[in-house]
């Protein structure tokens, strides 16, 4: 099979596989030498060594939905909540630009006090004191009369992962209240409005089957994101996944590794949840093709009450401040860690 694979890959940079060739390749770690091996060739000649950095600002945890996985579900209890104004996440920005950072991820729970009223003018103020960054929005569901004003501040980019194309797989995963219908209403807007769009899942999430890994990936096929972010599902104890056992570390990378082979110019980022599982899980991440890295911007006071998951590491090179460590760490692994918005090429 490995052969066959290195044929169809000489022949046409655009890659597929078949369900039945994903299902093996799945299931077994006899290919994932190859499939590293193909998934870099590929990497290195859209991407040369470089890696990109994005500035991650978590400015809310406040979340009006209940996911049965995420530690920041309204249920919680035990979370301290917080909430940054407009003018603290404007002065992550300028440390971070002045850091280097030419992306800004703001990321935060489904929380209603960042209506448009609040959120759109906070985009037009960054659209206009860094006209040469790249503004990614990671809030959840919206409207798409809220996507599109948020386009039209200045907004390019959006995170929106699906969690699981499997519509009975997403209601273990999410109350009824929340629809696997709607989340693909949502990426369909974005995508029409014109945002690069972002979106991928949880390995190892509890009730995931191999046959939904493989819905999974060709779900990203229809869809086509820029953008495609995937982590080891880590339990967190007061959720009711609590006692849920982890993601597989070997199965997320094998799958960053097809994810590259399938989508060879996707902005993929080696995920806070794979640091998290392994103490390499950043430099492992890039040696199965991921190109992109999200180091924290968020006040360091509120940090860790960001909680998604257990342990989630928030220290040392993950802070946006410690880039310079985090670039000296890249580059004894080979790789160059540059000043750019880092837009996906295309083919
Ligand atoms: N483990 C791993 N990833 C999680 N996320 C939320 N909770 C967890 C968890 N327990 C991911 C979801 C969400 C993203 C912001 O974080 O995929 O889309
Ligand atoms: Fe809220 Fe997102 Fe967590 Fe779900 S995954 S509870 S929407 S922050």
């Amino acid at each position: 099979m490995a052969r066959s694979w290195h044929l169809r890959l000489a022949e046409k940079v655009l890659f597929d596989f078949d369900v039945e060739q994903l299902k093996t390749l799945l299931t077994t770690e006899k290919f994932d030498n190859e499939l590293r091996r193909q998934a870099l060739a590929l990497r290195r000649k859209f991407y040369g060594n470089r890696i990109f950095v994005r500035g991650l600002i978590e400015f809310t945890n406040h979340c009006k939905n209940n996911c049965y996985y995420c530690g920041l579900r309204r249920d919680n209890r035990n979370l301290q909540r917080y909430r940054l104004t407009n003018e603290e996440i404007l002065t992550c920005c300028r440390e971070g630009y002045g850091l280097g950072f030419r992306t800004f991820v703001l990321q935060g729970g489904e929380d209603p006090y960042f209506s448009d009223e609040v959120l759109v003018p906070l985009v037009a103020a960054i659209r206009k004191e860094f006209p040469d960054v790249a503004i990614t929005l990671s809030v959840g569901e919206r409207s798409r009369a809220s996507y599109q004003a948020l386009y039209d501040a200045g907004a390019d980019r959006y995170l929106l992962r699906h969690e699981t194309a499997d519509a009975k797989h997403y209601r273990m995963l999410h109350p009824a209240d929340q629809r696997l219908a709607n989340r693909i209403r949502c990426l369909n807007d974005l995508k029409e409005i014109g945002y690069t769009v972002g979106s991928g899942f949880m390995v190892g999430s509890p009730g995931q089957t191999t046959a939904m890994l493989v819905e999974d990936l060709r779900f990203l096929q229809k869809l086509q994101p820029g953008m495609i972010g995937i982590g080891p599902f880590l339990s967190h104890r007061d959720t009711p996944f609590g006692n849920e056992k982890n993601g597989n570390l070997q199965l997320t990378l094998r799958l960053i590794a097809i994810l590259r082979i399938m989508f060879p110019c996707a902005l993929i980022p080696a995920t806070t949840a794979l640091a998290t599982l392994a103490e390499n899980g950043r430099e492992l991440g890039m040696e199965y093709g991921a190109n992109v890295l999200m180091p924290n911007l968020t006040p360091e006071c509120q940090r860790s009450k960001y909680s998604l998951y257990d342990n989630k590491v928030t220290t040392g090179i993950e802070a946006a401040g410690q880039l310079a460590a985090l670039k000296q760490r890249m580059s004894a692994a080979g790789w160059e860690i540059v000043v750019d918005r880092g837009d996906p090429v295309s083919y």
